[in-house]
């Protein structure tokens, strides 16, 4: 359709490859958004449960009625929960694929989007505070805390006293407002666009998704058989440096010393893929 671009799933062969998926076999896929990697587990003989939290991704997955797949409506923090629902101890390979889906940033009415007019909402589950309430609401420190350290903003103390003026005089209640009162603070930016890192950091904020990542690792390595797999493909350096640290600590053998990156051909044809970095682990044999 037109104005609509599929979901592309970022280095999906790689992701694919390091699962190293086995017919008859359980996988998790954490993040099953437009189920692109997910097809792939099922077209190479594996059953997959598939999680997302946001409610239009798990309506939409459940319309494909892919055989071998079993979708759950939850954020991947509770994947332990999810597992004993669905009534399986441990599976064979877990991938994260982490971060919004171009369903979201396409989607005016998500707020994801500095481009398109919207509400500032930003909540993959539509549950809990808005990003207008964190930027209405919260003390000028705390924000300027969440741009440096989630958006690692170089200006991060200019735009929070920016966002705090503007919202003495009304609420702030749009993406594209809220791009406005970044502008304004910080000018144009040879970079990319100057709200890209205040509105990561945000969306970072209202979603949790260093503590969801950490609460899902955790889980993730119980959850894995032994010889089992778990590939994460990160969007962020703190999301990276994370998963970089868990695979060291945790006992996983290291499949990837270095982090897998996409192809200058991949990252051509989708730009989103830019930033993608992979990591794998293998749970040791018993
Ligand atoms: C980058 S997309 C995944 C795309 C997918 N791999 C594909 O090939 O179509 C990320 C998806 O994960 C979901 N998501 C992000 N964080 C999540 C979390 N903590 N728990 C559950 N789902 C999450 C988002 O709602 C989004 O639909």
């Amino acid at each position: 359709m037109a104005g609509i671009t599929e979901h592309v799933p970022v280095m999906y062969q790689e992701a694919l490859d390091l699962l190293a998926v086995k017919p008859g076999e359980v996988y998790v896929d954490a993040t099953l958004g437009g189920a692109g990697h997910t097809r792939g587990i099922l077209e190479r003989g594996g059953l997959v449960i598939g999680l997302d939290q946001d409610p239009e991704a798990v309506a939409r997955a459940q319309t494909l009625g892919l055989p071998g797949l079993k979708v759950f409506q939850r954020n991947f923090r509770h994947l332990r929960e999810v597992l004993a629902e669905a009534g399986i101890e441990q599976v064979a390979g877990i991938l994260a694929d982490l971060g919004v889906s171009s369903f979201h940033l396409e989607d005016p009415k998500r707020g994801f989007s500095y481009h398109k007019e919207g509400p500032l909402d930003m909540r993959m589950g539509l549950e809990g505070p808005t990003a207008m309430e964190v930027v209405n609401t919260l003390p000028l420190e705390a924000l300027y805390r969440i741009l440096r350290d989630l958006g690692e903003e170089k200006q991060a103390h200019r735009i929070a006293k920016a966002i705090v003026e503007a919202r003495k005089k009304a609420p702030i209640r749009t993406t594209t407002q809220l791009a406005e009162v970044v502008q304004r603070a910080v000018g144009f930016r040879k970079a990319g666009h100057p709200a890209r890192k205040t509105f990561q950091a945000l969306r970072m904020y209202v979603n949790d998704e260093l503590g969801a990542l950490e609460d899902f690792l955790h889980q993730a390595k119980a959850a894995l058989k032994p010889g089992g797999r778990l590939v994460v493909i990160t969007f962020h350096s703190l999301e990276d440096r994370l998963v970089k640290r868990f695979l060291k600590e945790s006992g996983l053998r290291v499949l990837t010393k270095k982090p897998l990156t996409p192809s200058p051909e991949e990252v051509a044809q989708n730009p989103r893929a830019r930033s993608a970095k992979l990591r794998a682990g293998e749970k040791e044999a018993a």
